[in-house]
């Protein structure tokens, strides 16, 4: 990243490496080391990016070992990005999983004093409150119900929060805003890179995230020809849905085992495998 020119990237989708008690095979930083880990990246990133561009940060959370209660470690993160680092965040996301299994079993399956813990964080930083970003680029189809509001229209009311719903709420604007949950599982088992990877007798990255999640940020928050950058970019999923966008993207991963496997996914039969979407299906959120 070092060799990068400053505020020349739109946007930083990315997945590092999370403080999980039991760890992945590509190594991970402990709770207690994690803040000073991932600073120097942090500092790094803010450099790269344009003054209207963005950091999405995708981060899970992690259990106290031994001990049923959750770690802190990615709000320490969170504060140490904005305090010492110098982002504002703009807006948290979530992201459910629907496909994540229960753990730690201790607590979840055995005891059954915890419940499954099925989502993570996406945190979306920007050096400038007024960032590139539009909505409108990331509209999901309408429910029967607001269909129906439209045909019908609507009569001014006060909710009974106070909340004035005017007649311009029932317009057709294309579709609805969505909201900041973005709801998919990872796994997927018959991409191009699944199918590319058993072909070759390899084995697919252990923690790649879904297609749909640098998919939402590279539309909501950039526009064609954009540079988006992922620093922690394991087989390369941003860098695919990027270019699949029409973006010009930039990965760095430190496994080059990793990072050579990954060029599977641009093979001809990857062609058109993710789709480019401008209205998004409601199962996303
Ligand atoms: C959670 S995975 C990212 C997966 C990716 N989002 C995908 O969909 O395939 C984190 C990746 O960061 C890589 N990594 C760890 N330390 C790194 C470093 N210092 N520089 C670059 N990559 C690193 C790991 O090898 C791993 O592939």
């Amino acid at each position: 990243m070092r060799s990068l020119k400053s505020d020349s990237v739109d946007l930083v989708v990315t997945s590092p490496p999370y403080a999980l008690h039991f760890k992945k095979e590509y190594g991970n930083a402990s709770q207690e080391e994690y803040v000073q880990w991932i600073l120097p990246f942090a500092y790094e990133i803010k450099r790269v990016i344009k003054p209207t561009g963005s950091f999405v940060l995708n981060i899970g959370g992690a259990w106290a070992p031994g001990k049923p209660i959750r770690s802190l470690y990615h709000y320490r993160v969170l504060l140490a990005l904005t305090d010492d680092v110098g982002f504002d965040l703009a807006q948290e996301f979530f992201w459910f999983n629907p496909a994540k299994m229960p753990a730690p079993a201790e607590w979840v399956n055995v005891r059954r004093i915890r419940v499954k813990d099925s989502t993570e964080y996406l945190f979306w930083l920007v050096k400038d409150p007024m960032a590139n970003a539009d909505n409108r680029r990331v509209l999901q189809p309408y429910s029967d119900d607001m269909r129906r509001l439209i045909k019908r229209g609507v009569k001014e009311t006060t909710r009974p929060s106070g909340h004035v719903v005017k007649k311009s709420f029932a317009s057709d604007r294309g579709g609805s805003i969505p909201p900041n949950l973005i709801s998919c599982g990872n796994n997927e088992s018959n991409s191009a890179y699944i199918k590319g990877m058993k072909r070759a007798n390899k084995k697919v990255h252990p923690a790649r995230f879904p297609s749909e999640l640098p998919r939402f940020f590279i539309e909501f928050l950039t526009e064609p020809d954009a540079v988006v950058l992922d620093p922690f970019a394991g087989s390369n999923t941003t860098g695919f849905v990027a270019e699949s966008l029409g973006r010009k993207w930039i990965s760095v991963e430190v496994s080059s085992e990793y990072a050579e496997e990954s060029m599977l996914r641009f093979e001809p039969e990857s062609c058109g495998e993710a789709k480019e979407s401008s209205l998004y299906p409601d199962s996303l959120f």
